[in-house]
This record gives structure tokens, C-alpha cells and sequence, in this order.
């Protein structure tokens, strides 16, 4: 067994680490000059969010969820474009759930008002009654429309641009950041040459924690060393690495190269301010797989990660479909959250407690990006304040139920996933068997 001293770059004064993010000075880390306020994140808590794939917005469905506590819901409209509206129907103020679409028309279930796609009313005088004396029905048309946020489709995800309001005039928002930024081609990776599964899971943890996670190499090797498939992520062999930061407007990552092969990569982590990780098989433009991860949060305590896993290897379908790749990938997956999901929820409560002290707690080199991470969620947190809309009570309410989609129980989903693999087998494998059996 090799069992060689794990090293990342670990500078001798943990405080020099901070240093680049002091105002105005310049500090050389592996011998990339950072300047802190040429390069910090521009970017904070309002900004594009991959929602979920795609696919998951079907025609004449609605599919709820939320924001930072902020009720929200999407449909495909009539010209089969996905809107993203807030859970607020503009005449008494009923939730939609229970209302329904029909052809692109979005109906409330209180007083039946329907919505076109531009998110304006079509049958005023049912939502205010012909016998209700009201002569000014015009006028109240064209005041009552639905609060939206903007919506782009990129890669098969879903992303909406989440800012300090919903309007109802959607040119009326004006998006800081460009949503080519989160392209994968824009990030080196052609979607092209691959092929992909994907896996949804609900957390109920804080949304940043996950993010944090992610953030973290060292984790790896030591809680998903079992269930990583790849030799260097071992409990019990150590690999050295060394850690390269790139910090600008956009995004920050973490190279880490093998130490004893310095220009060989070993893992690229790119995070891309508000929510999404890319995590990279060595260099990106050779790179055999590229995982995506985007982080929603769902509002305090509740987060959803939607991972996607683009691989350029067994790319055969039929090949696929015979050895059920996806499902056992996806049965990959759900062992990595359940593994993380114990991390999480109970580091989640030592914080929510204030249990955790910052003499308390002491950093490696290698966890410099968590801290760069903190320090930019706080100070966005404090400049944005989404949290306006968070509920009070802790527990979980009518509409949380109805977002929870995913199970927040991972097992549950494990679950799900083994009884396909079964019932898969069985249709693939045994029953032509037994039918050949059978006959003979
Ligand atoms: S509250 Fe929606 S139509 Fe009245
Ligand atoms: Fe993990």
C-alpha cells in the first residue's frame, strides 16, 4: 500500500492567504499576481440559476418552486417558451397551485382570471363579477398582470435571472451578467462529444454548506474514498496534489495537479457565482468527463442540487442500455449525497446554533477557497438581501411540501433507483430467459 504524505500548498502563515483579499494589495499565489480589486467576483446573490433540465417543464404542467422563500412557478406559454412567474395571482393574491394550463394559458383557481403569455389578464369581467358595479373594467386590465423574472434556455437547463423583484414588464429588467458566461462551450467543454445523465436531489441543509462542500477537495478522498471510482480518491493510498487559484470577476477556481507529474491535472473546481460548480477530470479541453452541478436554494434550510455528468466514454446507447450505466451511475450519485448529506445537515445545525466559534476552527492553505467563498456570500448577502420573503415558522409548510419534490430522504430516492435496476434486469434479462426456458 502507498501511503504517501498528503500536501497540498500549504503557505506558512494562513493570514498571508487572506491578504489578496484586503483592499488594494497584490500578493503572488503560486506565482499568479492577484489584485484584489481588479479581480474580485462581480457578481453576488442576484444573477442567472439553472432551475432544472429542460425537460422537467412539460407542456400544460406547472412546476413549483422557490427562491430564497420566494414562491415561484414555471410554465410553458403558448409559444411554448418556459415563464417564470411569481406565486401570486395579481387580483386577491391566491396562490396558482391548484389553478391550471391549458394551451399556454395559466387559470387562478380562486376566481378562474386566465393569463396570456405576456402575463396580462384576458377575461376581466369574470374575475370581477358583471354584477359588481365597476365601470372602470379597462382600466383594471391593464393594471393587473403577473410578476415575472426572466427566463433563457442553454444546454437543456432552464435558467432564470433572479433579481431584487418580479416585474411585469419583463424589458424592464436589465441582467448585469451574461447568461454566455455559463455556456458550457464558453467553459471549454463541447456538449457535443458526450453523453450525460442526471440526478435532482432536495437538502434539507443550508444552500451555501453545499456550495461549500463542493469547494472542498479534501473531503473527498476521506468520505467518498469507498465510492469515487477512480484509484486516487482512496482512503487508504495517498496521491499528493498541488493546488493553483484563479480568482477573477467571473469566477474563481481551484486547480489541483498531481505532485509528483506538476503539469498533469488531477481535478479542475470552476465556481460560477450564484450557483453552479463544474467540476473537470483534468484539463477541460481534454477533460473524459465534466460534472455539473447547480445549487438552488430553495429558501432557508432547503436546497436543490440538480447534477448533470457529461462523459466522452461508453458512449454506445445500446452498450448503455445493457450494462443500465445510468442507473448504476446514478446509484453513484445518490451513495455521494447521502455521504454528504450526513456532513451537511448536522454541520448546517452546529452553525445555526452558534456553536461554531471562529478561534475555534482552524484552516489548511488548501481551504483558502472556502474562505474566499464565505467572504463573497457574505458580503453579497449583506449588499442584495434576497432573504426578504423567508418565512418565520421552522417548519415545513403547505407550499414547502409541494416544492419538496425530490425527496429530501435520499435513501427514498436510492430506493427508487434499485427497484428500476431490478425491474429492468428482469425485463432484459431474466424473463427472456425464462421464456426461452420455456419453450425449450
Ligand atoms: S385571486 Fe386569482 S382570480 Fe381572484
Ligand atoms: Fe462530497
Amino acid at each position: 500500500m502507498e501511503n504517501k504524505q498528503i500536501n497540498f500548498f500549504t503557505p506558512k502563515d494562513f493570514n498571508s492567504v487572506l491578504k489578496p483579499f484586503k483592499k488594494g494589495t497584490v500578493v503572488k499565489i503560486d506565482n499568479l499576481e492577484v489584485r484584489e480589486k481588479q479581480n474580485e467576483l462581480s457578481i453576488g446573490l442576484y444573477g442567472w440559476y439553472a432551475i432544472c433540465p429542460s425537460r422537467e417543464v412539460k407542456k400544460n404542467k406547472i412546476h413549483y418552486f422557490s427562491l430564497f422563500d420566494e414562491p415561484l412557478l414555471l410554465y410553458r406559454d403558448e409559444k411554448n417558451s418556459i415563464r417564470c412567474i411569481k406565486n401570486i395571482c395579481p387580483h386577491r393574491g391566491a396562490s396558482f397551485y391548484g389553478g391550471s394550463i391549458s394551451n399556454g394559458v395559466l387559470t387562478c383557481p380562486y376566481h378562474g382570471a386566465k393569463f396570456t403569455s405576456e402575463g396580462s389578464c384576458q377575461n376581466i369581467d369574470r374575475i370581477t363579477c358583471s354584477h359588481i358595479v365597476d365601470n372602470n373594467y379597462d382600466n383594471y386590465a391593464k393594471r393587473i398582470h403577473l410578476s415575472q423574472y426572466k427566463v433563457l434556455e442553454i444546454d437543456g437547463y432552464v435558467f432564470i435571472y433572479f433579481s431584487d423583484k418580479a416585474e411585469t414588464n419583463l424589458n424592464k429588467i436589465n441582467e448585469e451578467t451574461p447568461i454566455a458566461d455559463y455556456e458550457l462551450a464558453n467553459n471549454g467543454f463541447r456538449i457535443a462529444d458526450s453523453v450525460s445523465e442526471e440526478v435532482l436531489v432536495d437538502f434539507k441543509c443550508d444552500w451555501s454548506r453545499i456550495i461549500e462542500n463542493h469547494l472542498d477537495i479534501l473531503h473527498i478522498f476521506w468520505v467518498h474514498g469507498d465510492t469515487i471510482p477512480d484509484k486516487d480518491v482512496n482512503k487508504n493510498i495517498l496521491v499528493s496534489f498541488n493546488q493553483k487559484i484563479k480568482i477573477n470577476k467571473k469566477y474563481i477556481e481551484s486547480i489541483y495537479f498531481y505532485k509528483n507529474n506538476p503539469s498533469k491535472e488531477f481535478i479542475r473546481i470552476k465556481y460560477i457565482p450564484p450557483g453552479r460548480i463544474l467540476i473537470y477530470k483534468g484539463d477541460p479541453k481534454d477533460s473524459r468527463y465534466l460534472q455539473v452541478l447547480d445549487h438552488i436554494p430553495l429558501g432557508e434550510n432547503k436546497a436543490r442540487v440538480v447534477v448533470r455528468h457529461y462523459r466522452k466514454f461508453l458512449k454506445n446507447k445500446l452498450l448503455n442500455n445493457l450494462i443500465l450505466f445510468k442507473e448504476i451511475q446514478k446509484k453513484i450519485f445518490y451513495k455521494i449525497f447521502d455521504e454528504d448529506y450526513m456532513i451537511l445537515k448536522t454541520q448546517t445545525y452546529n452553525h445555526q446554533l452558534g456553536l461554531i466559534k471562529s478561534d475555534e476552527i482552524k484552516l489548511l492553505g488548501e481551504d483558502r477557497i472556502i474562505n474566499y467563498f464565505w467572504k463573497w456570500y457574505k458580503k453579497s448577502e449583506e449588499r442584495d438581501n434576497p432573504w426578504k420573503h423567508i418565512k418565520k415558522s421552522k417548519e415545513l409548510n403547505v407550499y414547502d411540501k409541494i416544492i419538496f419534490k425530490y425527496p429530501p430522504e435520499i435513501k427514498k430516492l436510492e430506493l427508487i433507483n434499485n427497484l428500476n435496476i431490478i425491474r429492468k434486469t428482469f425485463i432484459r434479462y431474466a424473463a427472456p430467459l425464462i421464456l426461452f426456458l420455456l419453450i425449450v
